[in-house]
């Protein structure tokens, strides 16, 4: 599109041509019609002579060149010039360092494990696609919905490796290799990519402490190949002669055993067909990291790391000391009587550990593609030797270790029982780090059934409202009961040395429905360990029907605790124990809403008194009751009355907080103040 030209210059309008305008193209396209001189001359010259007139009107753009030029260095045009030039230069400065800033002091966002708890898939007993009576993994793939109606992202799969199942998977006999009873790669494939697809995570058991006596490396190492003979630790023994050392296996008896192919003994710190790796040994090292990175390269997303405080033992093979020192030597036979001083937590553990997380952060970098470490060390009242999984400030190892604590909530039912073991992570736990909660899983009685079914509810509303990420065994978000085993019925190699402690009761198959075997198969009615009788109403389908459910609440405490900033990463403050309930607030600086939980763990009702905490409002309205015809009550806050097994969250409006007052009895991950003038969180 071009301007219409009239008499050589641009058809302006209403617009006053510039006098001392003087168009290139007008000039050249002049001269090369050889216009007249004098017309060219005559305006030069007219520029030269009418310089002091120029300097009578005010500048405009558009003007010459050299008429602005005559203005610009004038200070009342190049000073203002000036200000405005550096005024824009501080002011982008100032915008990218108010940037740098906001981003640096933001807190961030959470990380999917930190997100959404954990749901632990015991693969034989959750769903049975084949009908073989043991769980697989195109099951899980079949119920892969079952966690995005739960809202749960995270899902550990305990082990499928290839294993003779001497402890069903424990013991691995090929480390890149699926059992065909839990199906082939490719399943793993498929239900990796459709994990993947839905936004879910998989975590799988790593096991390095051991493996099976089926695998090859122990074959190669028996019959002493040179490159596979340090592979496993061996000492000399004989047959029928004393055992090298007193020290003793998790599932009872000595932990070495004589092998004739060798003619030596082996440790094994469980059965005797899962034999200990010797990690001394560096091609043992370099093997397990080569495993590590074949499941990363294949896009799982995190590891809990199996037994961990059992993966190096002192080199000298000394005694144990004895817990009893009079008791006689040949009734040494369980992991209680010794003190492990020589067989756990050895130095240059957490040296692998810190290798391993190294190695994970290397697949870390991708945007959405963290690798998540939890390790699995039961190290009882020493609990300062659990957080030490935690790393340092300088050097990451474990995300967390799992916390164990909450799973001897039965031994004692009372708000103050339950405080204690709360506080015995959370006083512990390394500053900053971010804590977890389990409280149940596949080697320990479910917790409805050592605490009865009344509290199921009221402890899963513990998890779900704790800080931190909680860990769900299957089956406890419908509040699933151990079963009984009768001693001809025991599987778990465990329950084979003496039946109490067989594992598995907790191990039974989901319950899904109200159909043959709770629809764990619909193939056939075969199932590897019994049903739960209680399956006509404990199941998934019945309790997705009822708003008072186990399910039905747990899915609600879950969305509520991600969706609400304060549970989801807000300060933990006690606020009262007795011998019935264990209450404490979350909260969050600059937010109004904050939550008080009321917990119920004693055995009968009882109305607490919170007149004395001035930071709760006079009335408090329940939000949600494990009793749900009481959500809505409006309670007087020095009458609130829980019920037994009774656990109240009750959301309420503030502009006083309470961590402020009383530092020590408050908690926080990563601490955030609140700044009124521009209404952001920060790091503080
Ligand atoms: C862990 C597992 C347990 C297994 C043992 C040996 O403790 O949770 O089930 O028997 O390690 O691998
Ligand atoms: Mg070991």
């Amino acid at each position: 599109m071009s301007l219409p030209r009239r008499n050589g210059s641009l058809e302006l309008g209403e617009c006053t041509r510039n006098p001392g305008f003087q168009d290139d193209e007008e000039s050249v396209a002049d001269n090369s019609n050889a216009v007249p001189v004098e017309t060219r001359e005559s305006s030069a010259v007219k520029l030269e002579t009418t310089e002091e007139e120029y300097t009578q009107i005010k500048p405009y753009a558009g003007m010459p060149k050299e008429v602005l030029l005559l203005y610009s260095t004038q200070a009342r045009y190049r000073v203002p010039r000036e200000i405005l030039f550096w005024l824009t230069v501080a002011c982008t400065l100032a915008l990218v360092a108010l940037t740098i800033t906001v981003i640096a002091l933001s807190p961030g966002c959470l990380s999917w494990w930190q997100a959404s708890p954990v749901y632990q898939v015991y693969p034989r007993s959750f769903k049975d696609s084949d009908g073989d009576g043991v769980g697989d993994l195109k099951g899980v793939l079949q119920q892969l919905d079952h966690f995005q109606y739960l809202n749960i992202k995270s899902i550990w799969i305990s082990p499928f490796y290839r294993s003779p199942m001497k402890d069903f998977g424990y013991d691995v006999e090929d480390f890149r290799d699926i059992d065909p009873l839990f199906g082939t790669m490719q399943d793993f494939d498929d239900l990796l990519a459709e994990m993947h697809n839905k936004g879910l995570k998989l975590i799988m058991d790593f096991i390095p402490n051991h493996t099976s006596d089926r695998h090859r490396w122990f074959n190669l190492s028996r019959t002493r190949d040179p490159e596979y003979s340090d592979y496993y630790v061996w000492t000399d023994c004989n047959a029928t002669g004393p055992k090298p050392n007193n020290w003793v296996s998790i599932f009872g008896n000595s932990s070495w055993t004589y092998d004739e192919v060798r003619g030596q003994c082996y440790l094994h710190q469980f059965l005797k067909e899962q034999p200990d790796l010797n990690f001394r040994n560096p091609n043992v090292r370099k093997e397990i990291v080569d495993i590590i990175h074949f499941w990363l390269q294949k896009g799982v997303d995190g590891f809990r790391m199996d037994a961990v405080k059992h993966i190096l033992e002192a080199a000298h093979l000394r005694d144990e000391p004895q817990v009893d020192p009079n008791k006689p030597p040949e009734e040494v036979t369980t992991e209680w009587d010794l003190y492990h001083d020589y067989t756990t937590s050895q130095l240059g553990l957490h040296d692998l550990l810190r290798g391993w997380r190294a190695e994970m952060e290397s697949y870390s970098r991708e945007p959405g593609r963290y690798r998540f470490m939890v390790s699995e060390s039961y190290d009882y009242h020493e609990v300062d030797k659990t957080m030490m999984y935690y790393g340092t400030p300088q050097v990451k190892e474990s995300d967390f270790p799992f916390n164990f604590y909450l799973l001897d909530l039965p031994q004692n039912t009372s708000g103050l029982w339950a405080q204690h073991l709360v506080h015995l992570w959370m006083s512990n736990m390394p500053k900053g780090k971010w804590a977890n909660w389990v409280v149940g899983n596949h080697d320990r009685p479910r917790i409805a059934s050592s605490a009865g079914p009344k509290y199921v509810k009221v402890i899963n509303m513990l998890l779900l409202t704790l800080p931190g990420t909680p860990t769900t065994y299957y089956g406890e978000e419908i509040g699933m009961e151990n079963i009984n085993i009768t001693d001809s019925q025991v599987q778990d190699p465990a329950g084979k040395y003496n039946t109490s402690l067989s594992r598995d009761p907790q191990r039974s198959p989901m319950q899904w429905s109200d159909d043959t075997n709770a629809g764990f198969n619909t193939k056939s009615n075969a199932s590897w360990l019994p049903v739960h009788p209680d399956y006509s109403t404990v199941n998934v389908e019945a309790q997705k029907k009822d708003e008072g459910s186990v399910i039905a609440q747990y899915r609600l405490l879950n969305t509520l605790r991600q969706t609400e900033l304060p549970l989801h990463r807000g300060w933990f403050c006690y606020v009262h124990a007795d011998a019935h309930v264990f209450s404490y607030i979350r909260e969050l600086d600059g937010l109004d809403q904050a939550f008080l939980m009321v917990l119920n763990f004693g055995d009968e009702s009882v109305t607490t008194d919170f007149s004395s905490v001035n930071e709760l409002p006079g009335q408090l309205e329940v939000l949600m009751s494990t009793n749900h015809i009481n959500n809505g009550k409006v309670m007087q806050k020095s009458r609130i009355v829980t019920e037994a097994g009774e656990g109240l969250v009750i959301r309420y409006s503030t502009s006083t907080r309470f961590n402020p007052n009383h530092s020590k009895e408050c908690y926080i991950s990563e601490k955030a103040c609140y700044l009124s003038v521009l209404d952001i969180l920060y790091k503080c």
